[in-house]
C-alpha cells in the first residue's frame, strides 16, 4: 500500500498530539522539519495541533538544534538528557537514537510505564519490534512483562527527504497489523505527512530500508559525479548541481508517470548518437552491477547487526 501526500488531512480527530523524538539527530531532525512544515501548511490561525519534544544527549547538539529550528520555537521543545520527561508528556514517541544506545534509552527506570499504551514509531534501521520490546523490558523475559502496559510499536524507516516531505518510508506490514485502528490511523497520518509510505513483508524489510533510506546517499553520489563532469567542462558549479538535480527529478517523474527505465533510456539514446556513446561507457564500467553490489553489501551489514 502506498499512501500519498495527505496535505489536506488532519491528525486523527484534530486533537492535540505531542510527539517526542528520543534521539533527534540527522534523521530525527529531518522528520521534525517535515512534520512542522506539514503542520504550518495545514493549520490556520490557532488550529496548530502538533507539539514536538526533541531529545538529544549533548548540550552542543541541543544548541545546534535550537538554532536550526528557531523559526518553529513555539512548536518545539529541545531537551538534553531528559528522555523521561519527553516520553511522559508525549502520546507518540519516535525512537530516533542509534541502535547502540537503545537499551540505555528504553531501559531507564520508569520508561516502560511512561510509554504505557502509547504509539512508538521506531526509525532504527534493522531493529525489530522484538528487539525494541526486549530493550524496554530491561532484560525481563517477554512472558514476565505485563502486556497491559506495553506500548504499541511500529518499525518505520523514513529517509532524509522527510525534511522536504518527500520521504519514501518503509513500514513493516506485520507491525502495522498489530496496532489498534486508532494508532494505525495516527501512525499513517504522521508518516504520510513526511511523504510516501510503502508496507513490506518482514523478509523484504531490510532491502526496503536500504533502497529508500540509504538510497539518497547513493543517488547524491551519482548526482555529484554528473555535476562534476559539467564543472570540469567549465559549467559553474551552482548551475551544474541544479541541472543534475532537476534532470534526476524529471527522470523520476517520467518513471513515476509510467515510463519504464528502459523506455526513458531508449527515448534519449538514438543509435550511434552522442548519448548512446556515453551510455556504452556506463555499461562497460558496470555501473548497474556496482549499484546492485552496494545495496546487497549494505543489506548484509544490516542483517549482521
Ligand atoms: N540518517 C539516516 O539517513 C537514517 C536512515 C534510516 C534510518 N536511520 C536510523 O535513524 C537512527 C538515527 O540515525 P541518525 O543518522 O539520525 O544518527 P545521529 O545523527 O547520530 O542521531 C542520533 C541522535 O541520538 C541522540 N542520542 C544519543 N544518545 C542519546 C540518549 N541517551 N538519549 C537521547 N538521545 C540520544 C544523539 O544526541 P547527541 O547528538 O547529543 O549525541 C543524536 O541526536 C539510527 O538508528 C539509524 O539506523 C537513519
Amino acid at each position: 500500500m502506498v499512501v500519498t501526500h495527505p496535505i489536506t488531512r488532519s491528525l486523527v480527530q484534530r486533537r492535540e498530539h505531542v510527539i517526542a523524538i528520543l534521539g533527534c539527530g540527522k534523521l530525527g531532525t529531518a522528520i521534525l522539519r517535515g512534520l512542522l512544515d506539514a503542520e504550518q501548511n495545514i493549520s490556520v490561525g490557532d488550529h496548530r495541533k502538533l507539539k514536538i519534544i526533541a531529545c538529544v544527549r549533548r548540550a552542543e547538539s541541543a544548541t545546534k538544534l535550537q538554532s536550526t529550528l528557531a523559526s518553529y520555537k513555539d512548536s518545539v521543545v529541545v531537551l538534553t538528557n531528559d528522555n523521561m520527561t519527553a516520553a511522559s508528556q508525549a502520546d507518540v514517541i519516535v525512537l530516533g537514537c542509534k541502535s547502540g544506545v537503545l537499551h540505555e534509552v528504553l531501559g531507564e527506570a520508569g520508561m516502560r510505564e511512561s510509554l504505557s499504551g502509547k504509539l512508538v514509531i521506531s526509525i532504527l534501521a534493522g531493529a525489530t519490534e522484538g528487539q525494541i520490546r526486549m530493550a524496554l523490558s530491561n532484560g525481563q523475559s517477554a512472558s514476565s512483562v505485563n502486556k497491559e502496559i506495553e506500548p504499541q510499536i511500529i518499525c518505520a524507516i523514513p529517509n532524509v527527504a522527510s525534511a522536504v516531505r518527500q520521504s519514501m518510508t518503509v513500514v513493516s506490514k506485520v507491525d502495522r497489523a498489530s496496532l489498534t485502528p486508532e494508532n494505525f490511523a495516527l501512525a499513517s497520518d504522521i508518516l504520510a505527512r513526511l511523504g510516501w509510505v510503502v508496507e513490506l513483508d518482514e523478509n523484504h524489510l531490510n532491502m526496503g530500508f536500504i533502497l529508500s533510506a540509504a538510497g539518497p546517499a547513493y543517488i547524491a553520489v551519482m548526482l555529484e559525479a554528473l555535476a562534476s563532469a559539467a564543472v570540469s567542462s567549465g559549467v559553474p558549479r551552482e548551475y551544474a548541481l541544479q541541472m543534475a538535480a532537476r534532470t534526476m527529478q524529471g527522470t523520476a517523474e517520467l518513471i513515476l508517470g509510467g515510463d519504464s527505465p528502459a523506455k526513458v533510456t531508449e527515448n534519449v539514446c538514438t543509435p550511434l548518437g552522442c548519448s548512446e556513446k556515453g551510455l556504452k561507457v556506463i555499461q562497460q564500467g558496470n555501473l548497474s552491477g556496482i549499484l546492485v553490489n552496494a545495496l546487497q553489501e549494505a543489506e548484509r551489514a544490516i542483517v549482521k547487526r
